[in-house]
């Protein structure tokens, strides 16, 4: 199938506390390139544009103060069903119930502390992407595999 890219955040946790590397390599290890990547403290208001959809819950405020604290790690991912393969690779959103061997699952505690986030459709993975890296900047993987081919 085509490639997908989806958008994923290492986030400040896993930064704080030294995660960057091991995170990243299980997903580069599953085959999934890394087509944009940028470090920084995400802005109250990408933060809130990021997680609308969760405006009015409870844990809210919470959220936006957690993704805002320091800085984090935006990448976008690409490769055949990068979505479904990102979140797996994540484990469920409580680390408590998320599957031994995921990131969540092996590193992680608190559902207020789950260390990555990754576009959880189609639809939020163009969404969240645009926003975080619409001014440009990404690979294209299959142009770039081919130039190095025929060179
Ligand atoms: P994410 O968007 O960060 O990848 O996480 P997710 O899809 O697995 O979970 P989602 O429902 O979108 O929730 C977004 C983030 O909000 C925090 N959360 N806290 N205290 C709570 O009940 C609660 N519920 C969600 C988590 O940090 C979750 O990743
Ligand atoms: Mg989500």
């Amino acid at each position: 199938m085509a490639a997908e890219r989806t958008l994923v955040i290492i986030k400040p946790d896993a930064v704080q506390r030294g995660l960057i590397g091991e995170i990243t390599a299980r997903f580069e290890r599953r085959g999934l390139k890394i087509a944009a990547m940028r470090f920084e403290t995400v802005s109250r208001e990408t933060a809130e544009q990021h997680y609308g959809e969760h405006q009015g819950k409870p844990f809210y405020e919470g959220l936006v103060d957690y993704i805002t604290a320091s800085p984090s790690v935006l990448m976008v991912l690409e490769g055949p069903d990068a979505i479904a393969i990102t979140r797996t690779t994540m484990g469920a959103t409580k680390p408590a119930e998320a599957t031994p061997g995921t990131i969540r699952a092996d590193f992680g505690l608190e559902i207020g502390r789950n260390l990555v986030h990754g576009s959880d459709s189609a639809e939020s993975a163009a969404r969240e992407v645009g926003l975080f890296f619409g001014e440009g900047g990404i690979v294209d993987y299959e142009r770039a595999i081919d130039t190095w081919v025929l060179e």
